[in-house]
């Protein structure tokens, strides 16, 4: 047998255990270890086997690092009928998670059982993917179409009891004894002769479907997932199960896994899945860092930041203080999160109970010695030093030894905030994204003194409260904001030297991002740049020979900040916030070339969008090389989750690994040439485009 599955008896039932940590994955010595196993269990004198396995979950799906290889075999396809063509019934006995190959094993057994602890799914979308081991043939047979396509398309998974109630689960067993349940259900259904259950034959095609399912479900993925192939292709093949007999929808499920397998959204979307995974790991922290209890928090300002903090602590049942400085503040910041729940209720997402409960969760507060026993305080005040500091100050006098203090800075020194306390390793930045209870991406900002024990703190806190945190180094803007800042000022020169808004910003919306530069400008409103720039005396303080475009600031000169006041590079109507041309803005922009003296010429959307991700990449290599970012798939992780980069792009590095870096290099260099003051070719990208290398 293979060191990783195991076949052993208890009397007359046969047990093939898996074992193959973490996550028992369908590694090739699985797949052969389990071809093995039931060829044996086949042949013994039993009356039942029970697929079981060890460690903290069922089979959680095929080796993902085993993709973009030939499959070596055995093949899944003939693991998986050896299974279903046993002569005795097979039993699968799930516990944690049986997700994309191992709930496809597990519809290949003739009964499955599960504790209810356990979660069932085909998550395949979520790496580009289908289901390509029968998923998309048998499930839709077990469960009807529309909940297929449910499952399927949106990769869900489901909790047992639910799946239970599908009929995905035939019996629920009790928890912690799976295998004693497993056996016992085993000698129940043998005593009562109950047949060999195969999925695959218990209906010819799911009949009577109304194809307007699948139209809907089409277009509901069209919209919500912009760009994404593979749930069209889930969609496809569930709409197979329904029109063609088993052997030819097996047939469709393969050819489509195949063209989604060899192409790149998956290579991308699986360079996301290990890079998230990545991304939690620091190169440099001990094994032996012992975690720091983090049981209350304490969460300074309830403005929308503030508040959409707060939130994510609630959701997950810590308790929060949320301090401001007057009632009234508070007041409107606990409607604000009031109303953010409630919405969520509305919708049919959270109950009236759990409104309460999560409200009740939240302590407002105007006193800070409230927060003297919290393990953990976030301040999210005004983005201002003197005022971070001052909180600071007050908070060291207040907090318990060994809280966390963290800043939820997004551009400021963490360690100049730090080193206003007599406590600098417990302080740590947590950049938290707008709005900060739906954004994934937590940048944690390591500062020159933060320890080990809270570094780990608070990435497990990230953990916890359902975030993706990333580590990041202490610079302006940190990694996300300091890249963005080079490609939102790309937007600006592209207009001064030619464009219209929309001819910035369609380029890379067509290449899949959730909107172009301009766009989200006017989204996040435009007069915070524009305070930040007052506050800094610009243009008048710009350094000589540094580049500066004022379009930005005419417009906010308008009293027009973006979305919210109906206007900014576009105009929003009232009622829908459908964004529509500014004429008057066009004509501003013209106007400002022909005042510089610049003469607007013709730029194609290819250098628009060379020059945007270009800026990008350029300072993600900067970045990289200062060590402010671990790896270049930290820098992708951070653009996916906190700035709306489609996952099947895998982020602006992984992007400029497949230009080839030798491509981007160059061109990086003439738009050097041409324009000095914006481009400085960073040398790392110079060196792994001289080696052939790439990024990644
Ligand atoms: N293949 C290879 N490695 C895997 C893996 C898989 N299917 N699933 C998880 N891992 C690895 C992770 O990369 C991670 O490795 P490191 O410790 O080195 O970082 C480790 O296992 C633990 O994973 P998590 O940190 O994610 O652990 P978790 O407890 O938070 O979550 C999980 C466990 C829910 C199983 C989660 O890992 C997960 O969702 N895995 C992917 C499941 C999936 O997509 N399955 C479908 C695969 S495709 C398929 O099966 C195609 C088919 O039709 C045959």
């Amino acid at each position: 047998m293979s060191h990783s599955v195991s076949y052993t008896k208890d009397g007359d039932i046969g047990i093939i255990t898996v074992n193959n940590p973490p996550v028992n994955a369908l590694s090739q010595h699985v797949r052969a270890g389990l071809s093995e196993s039931f060829i044996a269990a086949n042949s013994d004198p039993t009356v039942a086997t029970i697929l079981i396995c060890d460690g903290r979950t069922f089979i959680a799906g095929a080796d993902i690092t085993e993709f973009g290889r030939p499959m070596e075999t055995p093949n899944f396809l003939e693991t998986l009928l050896t299974m279903e063509n046993m002569s005795k019934p097979v039993i699968a006995a799930i516990h944690g998670t049986a997700l994309g190959g191992g709930l496809e094993t597990a519809l290949c057994c003739h009964y499955r059982v599960a504790v209810p602890s356990a979660r069932v799914g085909l998550p395949e979308v979520h790496l580009g993917l289908l289901p390509g081991a029968g998923g998309t043939q048998r499930l839709p047979r077990l469960i009807g179409a529309q909940a297929a396509v449910d499952a399927i398309a949106n990769g869900v998974q489901i909790n047992a009891k639910a799946a239970h109630a599908a009929g995905v689960i035939d019996e629920l067993v009790e928890e912690g004894k799976l295998l004693e349940g497993a056996k016992a259900f085993a000698r129940k259904i043998v005593a009562n002769g109950a047949p060999l259950k195969k999925v695959r034959d218990m209906n010819e095609k799911v009949t009577g479907v109304d194809p307007a399912i699948f139209e809907k479900a089409r277009a509901t993925a069209m919209q919500t997932r912009r760009g994404f192939k593979a749930p069209l292709s889930c969609i496809a093949c569930v709409e197979a199960a329904c029109t063609l007999p088993f052997e030819e929808g097996m047939a469709r499920e393969r050819e489509l896994f195949q063209e989604l397998h060899d192409g790149m959204q998956s290579a991308a979307q699986r360079h996301i899945f290990f890079s998230e995974r990545a991304a939690s790991k620091v190169d440099d922290m001990p094994k032996d860092v012992k975690l720091l209890d983090v049981k209350t928090v304490g969460v300074i300002g309830a403005g929308t930041m503030g508040g959409g903090i707060a939130m994510n602590f609630a959701n997950v049942g810590i308790p929060v203080f949320l301090l401001e400085t007057k009632q009234e503040f508070l007041d409107k910041g606990l409607a604000v999160v009031r109303g953010n729940y409630e919405r969520t209720a509305k919708k049919g997402r959270l109950t009236t109970e759990q409104v309460e409960q999560r409200m009740g969760l939240i302590t407002p507060t105007l006193d800070y010695a409230d927060l003297g026993s919290v393990d953990m305080i976030i301040e999210a005040v005004f983005e201002n030093m003197p005022i971070k500091k001052e909180v600071f100050a007050k908070l060291d006098e207040i907090a318990k030894p060994g809280c966390i203090l963290a800043t939820n800075t997004s551009t400021l020194d963490v360690d100049e905030i730090a080193a206003v306390t007599k406590r600098p390793e417990f302080v740590i930045g947590t950049h938290f994204f707008s709005p900060a209870n739906v954004m994934q991406l937590l940048e944690i900002v390591r500062g020159a003194k933060t320890s080990f024990e809270v570094l780990a703190t608070t990435l497990a806190v990230a953990k916890t409260i359902k975030k993706i945190g990333v580590v990041v180094g202490v610079c302006d803007g940190f990694v996300g904001n300091r890249m963005i800042h080079q490609y939102l000022a790309q937007g600006q020169y592209l207009l001064e030297e030619g464009c219209l808004p929309d001819a910035v910003d369609a380029p890379v919306y067509d290449l899949g991002f959730a909107m172009g530069p301009l766009t989200m400008s006017d989204l996040a409103g435009l007069d915070v740049g524009w305070r930040i720039r007052q506050g800094k005396g610009l243009p008048a303080s710009l350094p000589a020979g540094q580049r500066y475009c004022e379009i930005g600031d005419r417009i906010c000169e308008q009293g027009r900040f973006g979305q919210k006041t109906g206007g900014g590079f576009y105009n929003y109507d009232p009622s829908t916030r459908s964004k529509q041309t500014a004429p008057e803005i066009e004509k501003l922009i013209v106007d400002y070339s022909k005042e510089k003296g610049i003469k607007r010429r013709k730029i194609d959307s290819e250098e628009v969008l060379e020059r945007l991700m270009y800026a990008l990449i350029n300072e993600g290599a900067w970045i990289l090389e200062e060590g402010i970012a671990q790896r270049a798939s930290d820098i992708d992780v951070i653009y996916v989750y906190g700035y709306g980069v489609p996952a099947y792009l895998g982020g602006p590095m992984f992007y400029a690994d497949q230009i080839g870096l030798d491509k981007v290099y160059k061109r990086v260099c003439e738009f050097a040439e041409q324009d000095p003051a914006s481009w400085k070719p960073a040398p790392l990208l110079k060196k792994l485009a001289e080696q052939g290398a790439t990024f990644n």
